[in-house]
């Protein structure tokens, strides 16, 4: 199984790109059912999940074929099939996503059930109501779930708690029912804002996007259209922080700030130095890194997905700091690969305190989610000596090529096909 050997401590300095995100990515391309086509992608992500997703839209009769940078994709008008198999929806939860979709537009669909995750039960409980209340019949059975509705009717449901792709399903789904929607207590991330804006190019009529109300009217069909996905924030976010842990100074070609304030404004406090211009953002930590509290919380709060990339960062800050993650129940497994690098972190039910500074050292440590990975990845590059990041198959859901822009960073990491018996070099 594939891992990273990294041999640190090494400051991280030098500019990258940033890449597609793939948060943006996934609903975009699952929008491709709502229309005959052709729908044309550009800034996609070269990550295991959109693969995953073009994957399961092919499964389903969506063509793809790539263009040079972008990604053409036709739903016709005959479905292959409405039916999204096990096999493929356990590796990627995200392919919930395609049952708003395929139920707007061909009346009835059998998704299977994505079952949990490392991170938490995962329910699509919320989908499922938000549908019905369009007019869906909605069935569970042998794992599956299957919808049908000759068509969907405009409704009013509540969500009882922001879902992204919660969100995104009754979005899509209720650009073609008959009749006005209205969503309310709905995520508020920019990749839902970013989903209306390219559903608004098909032609759908949405507004209040980015905010907890959504009005849509439901038009007889959509278009084709073309797209270029939005900068990956928790990528970029990931980048900052680990300049921010090893005293770096690194730039991030086409990275925005507008949607990383909760990170941007923790950086500065605890003593970074930020720059903020069109073409990107900046950053270095001049002085010793200050402990500060967070709290995760659905967007504009701080993201979920980067608290384990900011606990790894307070490992390096003089004092406590203290991480409540708040959205997902089991979303501290990093911790103990952390400690096994030397991290003093404890936990209490939804906290986790964290004493630093700490000296890490280098270990092998296993990953066992997407953002803990990187997390590990970060902490790997402060620490002194070799480190083995196993299972990192998990990382290369989400983020592309990250060897490569480590390197580029001036990091010291190489992907191995497997992991190695012992430890190749004494820290
Ligand atoms: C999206 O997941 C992201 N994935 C996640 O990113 C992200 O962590 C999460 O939103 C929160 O920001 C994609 O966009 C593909 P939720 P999602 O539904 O939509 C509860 C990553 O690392 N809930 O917003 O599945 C749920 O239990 C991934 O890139 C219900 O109770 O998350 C959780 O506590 C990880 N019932 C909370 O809502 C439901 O029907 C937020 O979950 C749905 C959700």
């Amino acid at each position: 199984m594939e891992c990273f050997r990294i041999l640190g401590p090494t400051r991280l300095h030098g500019e990258v790109t940033a890449s597609g995100a793939k948060n943006a990515a996934l609903p975009a391309l699952a929008a491709s059912l709502l229309a005959e086509g052709p729908l044309e992608l550009s800034g996609l992500p070269a990550v295991r999940d959109i693969r995953t997703m073009r994957q399961l839209l092919g499964h389903l009769g969506v063509d793809s074929e790539e263009d040079g940078p972008s990604l053409r994709l036709r739903a016709g008008n005959q479905a292959r099939s409405d039916d999204a198999p096990y096999e493929l929806v356990k590796t990627m939860r995200a392919s919930i996503l395609v049952l708003g979709p395929l139920l707007a537009r061909l009346g009835h669909a059998r998704v299977s059930l994505p079952g949990g995750c490392a991170i938490g039960v995962r329910p699509i409980d919320q989908h499922l109501a938000g549908l019905e209340a369009l007019g869906a019949e909605v069935e569970l059975e042998h794992g599956y779930v299957s919808a049908r509705a000759r068509r969907l009717t405009g409704g009013s449901f509540r969500f009882h708690v922001p879902t992204v792709t919660g969100t995104e399903n009754l979005l899509m789904a209720a650009c073609l029912a008959k009749g006005t929607t209205v969503l309310d207590n709905c995520a508020r991330e920019p990749e839902i804002r970013e989903l209306a804006t390219l559903l608004g190019k098909m032609g759908a009529r949405i507004q209040g996007a980015g905010t907890e109300r959504i009005e849509i009217e439901g038009v007889e069909s959509l278009n084709a259209a073309t797209h270029r996905v939005i900068p990956d924030r928790i990528e970029i976010g990931t980048y900052l922080i680990g300049a921010a842990m090893t005293g770096g100074e690194i730039f991030i070609r086409g990275a925005a700030s507008a949607d990383l304030a909760p990170l941007l404004e923790k950086l500065a406090e605890s003593g970074c130095d930020l720059s903020i211009s069109d073409s990107g953002l900046g950053l270095s930590r001049p002085t010793e890194l200050k402990p500060r509290d967070i709290l995760t919380a659905p967007h504009p709060g701080f993201p979920t997905d980067l608290q384990a990339q900011y606990m790894a960062l307070m490992t390096q800050a003089s004092g406590q700091a203290t991480i409540c993650e708040t959205v997902f129940e089991n979303r501290f497994q990093h911790v103990p690969e952390l400690a096994r690098m030397g991290a003093d972190i404890h936990i209490h039910g939804t906290f986790a305190h964290v004493h630093g500074p700490t000296a890490l050292s280098g270990a092998r440590v296993m990953a066992t989610d997407l953002r803990a990975s990187a997390c590990l990845v970060l902490a790997a590059i402060a620490a002194a000596g070799e480190t083995i990041v196993g299972r990192i198959y998990h990382l290369d859901r989400g983020y592309e090529r990250m060897e490569l822009k480590l390197q580029q960073l001036g990091a010291r990491v190489e992907r191995l096909a497997a992991e190695p018996t012992r430890a190749t070099t004494t820290p």
